[in-house]
């Protein structure tokens, strides 16, 4: 009674700080209904945006919505970014979105929205981003848009929008791009938008605009890139362009253009110029162009006279396209003769269809230049035929990458979603990349491999990352625009770095969603098309810096606050115990939806209690297997044989069901073969059960005892070889599970043995979210806070300090290791396991305690395992190694047992893979990974341990 009366206090003083939390830190109210009517009107088939019903948007870290991480001058939090990228949303955009008055980056590219674009947009004074690209919208552009004071970028690309653009767009004073492609756009393209001061990238191409190009664009002082494809619109290109002095790339192509070319020859850096597909007449300019021109590309217009001679000796020269043309005279052997190529660089010359007679001087091509004269006189004569087949009017996109430098390691097989990282400086190493779909919108090249090089170095500089990190394959699409799959590893730095840590995920994410990789003058803007989390990374979704909370100052201050609130409120403690009933209430009313909800955690399956009391024979003692802290533990079979264990909390045990849900979800995502899978559970009927695979060798510790059921003694080879299993698993769970997990409870009865005798370890992760005891100052929530572990394993500065750490792991591990070694238990007869090997250790008479029933053994490896047990063992943390040097030193032991003696362990583990193999769990003999550890030959394999993620 004493006891409950205690907690219910515990329970008002967190309600207390709850309370003082909430009051201080949470979104503007405004906010938080325009995100729910933005939900809305969205239709989210995914339920990607499922978690905006709980909670509050920027503190409970709503899928997609970034928030200020401290609060503003009205002491609320804002939201500052909406990270929607490519979520299979359908429906329409909310004029909700309107509200969000300090929304920085609006970002739903790539989703399927219809309707229109909501003019309340326009109210987003602060927004620099505007991305809608890639929906189904309709409607024409409000001209509400052309008042945001601050916007950087408006991509609209790839929608289906009508009507004019608005001349208002002219005031966007900070505008560098506008990327409007493929829509339906049309009229004119406004003169007005001639006095924009920041436009760089003006993108039109692929729309309905007509009318006459105006003059007025050549005072736009940046313009970097003008791209008007396949629009009609009436008259000539006017010659006011020739002064764009700062233009790269100049694109018309079908644009039902007439007159004259201009003269582009005082554009100083002038690389790409398109005017192909109109109806251009009259002659090529015989000017000299700027010397960093790629691509020069004429084709299919009207062009009469000669190739002029100051296309010669172009030093990036890449491509002169005039086919389908009335040119005449012959082809300037200088082009080519006067420059020099390296093995990366081609030069394709697209010469048919024209009145070319042939070429002035030598007809001996280098390699790297490809010409094609079909259809000119010119073919007539025999010498010429090389150049008139008709493969070469293929436009040569074909071409390899060239070979890379710095890849070192040839494909290997590895778990899904990892693969070798193909530049890793030595060693080679599975690991998990970044998947990211990207594009080049409007190249400054026309030939990829001569830019290979410089583009991956302008690429991993911008992103920050080493060159190798970087792995990549392009594709040319319709555009001309460049899409490529990149692949971002990581550095292997040792064992565990094999996947990115959730702030350098985030990190390179918001490099590429928030375009803060500079520009590059030759490869021009880039999009974005997915940046998709897969296992490892699934949960990483990208959040407000402030969902960690609260910082540590703010955490003290309400702390001290709390305190002295609960002196001076003490009076209303009971109204507060009140208030907590009634939320407790209010969960408990929730309880049947969280739990339908939860029946999608991925990977494990929700059983009906019906089903766990039919396996188990209505919880019959004769299941029972087992006795844990938790409950009890059953041999369950289903009906189609399928062998599970089922762990069944005992009252007391229960935990609150978010708390249960999230612990499934966490234990869900481990996967190593050195763990015991979990398979699924049950939350019905008041009932929280855990359903394993069913492990039929029993624990490691009845295989150390003289007992009924085994018999038959382990090997040294054997023991050695589940010693190296368990230190691996729970390496996974150090380094691996995300976050950390620290087993806190390892002992000879957790590390469980499969039919093969393979070891597992089990019990992890339970509690884990237990509040631990170093979070100074603040009463624990909940009842599981006593020091956790069994006596005889506990390290022993954990239960002086409280302090937990990796460690403490790697002590009871050495615990269990002694037992493997000396066959006692832990603690008997008031003697301690580590004391007595300590002293027999000392006195030179390690032998005298080694386990008789463990046959010979090679005295050294003996040796070695017992001095890093005793290491493990140590009291001092400092002094004890890692979990993966523990994996390490057992590799090197493992690697001196002579062939033979680990040879008879493996044999040993197939006799009684024979006897047992009907009991082998489905989950374990599904997976690659496990089954080649029989072999035991992976153990000594001196790379990273392997790890199992689905
Ligand atoms: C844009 O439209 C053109 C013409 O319809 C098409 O060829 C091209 O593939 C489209 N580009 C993109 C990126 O969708
Ligand atoms: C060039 O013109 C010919 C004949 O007018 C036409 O058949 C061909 O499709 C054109 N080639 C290209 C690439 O436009
Ligand atoms: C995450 O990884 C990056 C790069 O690998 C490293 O610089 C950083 O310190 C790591 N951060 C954390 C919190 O471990």
């Amino acid at each position: 009674m004493s006891e409950l009366r205690f907690l219910w206090f515990k329970a008002a003083w967190v309600s207390i700080l709850l309370l003082v939390v909430a009051d201080s830190q949470s979104t503007h109210p405004a906010e938080v209904t325009a995100l729910q009517l933005i939900k809305d009107s969205f239709i989210d088939e995914q339920n990607k945006l499922d978690n905006w019903k709980h909670g509050d948007p920027c503190v409970s870290n709503w899928t997609g919505v970034l928030c200020f991480n401290r609060t503003l001058d009205d002491n609320y939090l804002h939201v500052r970014e909406l990270q929607l990228l490519s979520m299979n949303l359908a429906g329409t955009l909310s004029p909700a979105l309107g509200r969000l008055s300090y929304l920085q980056i609006l970002d739903v590219m790539w989703n399927n929205i219809t309707g229109s674009i909501p003019k309340e947009i326009g109210e987003l004074t602060n927004l620099v981003l505007l991305l809608l690209n890639g929906n189904e919208l309709t409607g024409s552009l409000p001209s509400e848009l052309g008042y945001l004071p601050k916007l950087d970028r408006i991509q609209i690309d790839q929608n289906d929008i009508s009507g004019e653009i608005p001349a208002s767009f002219a005031n966007l004073n900070k505008t560098k791009h506008f990327h409007m492609n493929n829509n339906s756009l049309s009229g004119q393209i406004p003169p007005e938008l001639s006095r924009l001061p920041s436009l760089v990238h003006l993108l039109l191409d692929n729309n309905n605009l007509s009318g006459y190009l105006p003059p007025q664009l050549s005072q736009l002082p940046n313009l970097l890139i003008l791209q008007l494809d396949n629009n009609h619109f009436e008259g000539s290109i006017p010659s006011t362009y020739s002064n764009m002095l700062q233009l790269l790339k100049m694109s018309l192509r079908n644009c039902t253009l007439q007159g004259p070319i201009p003269d582009l020859s005082s554009i100083p850096h002038l690389a790409y110029i398109d005017l192909s597909d109109n109806n251009l007449n009259g002659t090529i300019p015989d000017v000299k162009l700027s010397d960093d021109i790629t691509t020069i590309d004429l084709s299919s217009n009207r062009l009469t006279g000669n190739i002029p001679p100051s296309f010669s000796g172009l030093p990036n020269l890449q491509r002169l396209s005039l086919f389908n043309n009335s040119l005449n005279g012959s082809i300037p052997s200088n082009i080519w003769q006067n420059r020099t190529f390296n093995s990366t660089e081609h030069l394709t010359l697209e010469m048919q269809n024209n009145n070319i007679s042939g070429i002035s001087g030598s007809l001996n091509l280098p390699p790297n230049v490809t010409l094609s004269l079909r259809g000119n006189p010119a073919c007539s004569n025999a010498s010429m035929a090389q150049f008139c087949q008709s493969s070469m009017t293929l436009v040569n996109h074909l071409q390899s990458i060239p070979s890379n430098s710095t890849d070192n390691c040839p494909p290997q097989s590895c778990p899904t979603n990892y693969e070798y990282a193909p530049g890793s400086p030595s060693p080679c190493f599975c690991a998990a990349p970044l998947l990211i779909g990207y594009r080049l919108k409007s190249p400054g090249i026309s030939d990829f491999p001569a830019y290979f090089y410089s583009f991956e170095v302008y690429l991993t500089s911008g992103l920050q990352i080493n060159h190798f990190q970087l792995d990549l394959t392009y594709a040319w699409q319709n555009g001309p625009r460049l899409a490529m799959n990149l692949k971002i590893f990581p550095v292997f730095t040792g064992p565990g770095s094999n996947t990115f840590n959730k702030s350098e995920v985030l990190r390179i994410r918001s490099m590429f969603t928030q375009w803060q990789i500079p520009d590059s003058e030759i490869f021009g803007p880039y999009e974005l098309l997915n940046f998709t989390l897969l296992d490892p990374y699934k949960d990483f979704i990208p959040t407000s810096p402030s969902s960690s909370g609260i910082s540590k100052g703010a955490v003290a201050g309400i702390v001290v606050g709390a305190i002295v609130g609960a002196v001076l409120l003490s009076a209303f403690v009971s109204l507060y115990i009140l208030r907590l009933n009634r939320k407790k209430y209010h969960v408990i009313s929730r309880r049947r939806h969280v739990s339908r909800a939860s029946l999608k955690i991925e990977g494990v399956k929700s059983f009906s209690y019906e089903e766990m009391k039919h396996a188990t024979n209505n919880f019959d003692v004769g299941s029972e297997v087992g006795q844990g802290g938790y409950g009890k533990v059953y041999k369950g079979v289903f009906n189609d044989g399928t062998v599970v264990a089922i762990k069944r909390a005992q009252e007391g045990s229960l935990q609150g069901e978010k708390e249960f849900l999230t612990e499934i979800e966490l234990l869900s995502r481990l996967h190593h073969r050195n763990l015991v899978s979990l398979l699924g559970f049950c939350d019905e009927e008041g009932e929280q059960m855990l359903v394993y695979e069913f492990m039929p060798n029993g624990t490691l510790r009845e295989h150390l005892s003289v007992t009924e059921k085994y018999k038959e003694s382990l090997s040294f080879a054997m023991r050695l070889r589940i010693a190296l299993a368990s230190a691996k698993g729970i390496l996974y769970l150090h380094t691996e599970a995300n976050p950390p997990i620290f087993h806190r409870d390892i002992k000879a009865t957790n590390i469980l043995l499969d039919s093969n005798f393979n070891a597992k370890v089990a019990d992890f992760g339970l509690s884990r979210l237990a509040p631990v005891a170093d979070m100074e100052g603040i009463v624990p929530g909940h009842v599981s806070t006593v020091v956790k572990g069994t006596p005889g394993y506990l390290d022993p500065e954990y239960f002086l300090t409280h302090k937990l750490t990796d460690k403490s792991d790697v002590y009871s591990l050495g615990v269990v290791f002694l037992e493997l070694l000396t066959g006692m238990h832990p603690i008997t007869h008031g003697k301690n396991i580590v004391r007595e090997v300590n002293i027999a250790y000392r006195s030179g008479m390690i032998f005298s305690v080694i386990d008789s029933r463990m046959g010979s053994y090679p005295s050294e490896c003996v040796e070695k395992f017992i001095t890093l047990a005793l290491k493990c063992c140590r009291e001092e943390t400092d002094e004890r190694p890692s979990m993966a040097e523990v994996v390490r030193e057992l590799e090197n032991v493992w690697q001196m047992i002579p062939e033979s003696d680990s040879q008879t362990s493996v044999s040993i583990d197939t006799e009684r893979n024979k006897n047992s193999s009907s009991e082998s769990s489905s989950a374990t003999t599904k997976n690659p990974y496990v089954s080649s550890d029989i072999s035991g030959s992976d153990l000594v394999s001196g790379v990273i341990p392997t790890i199992t993620p689905r």
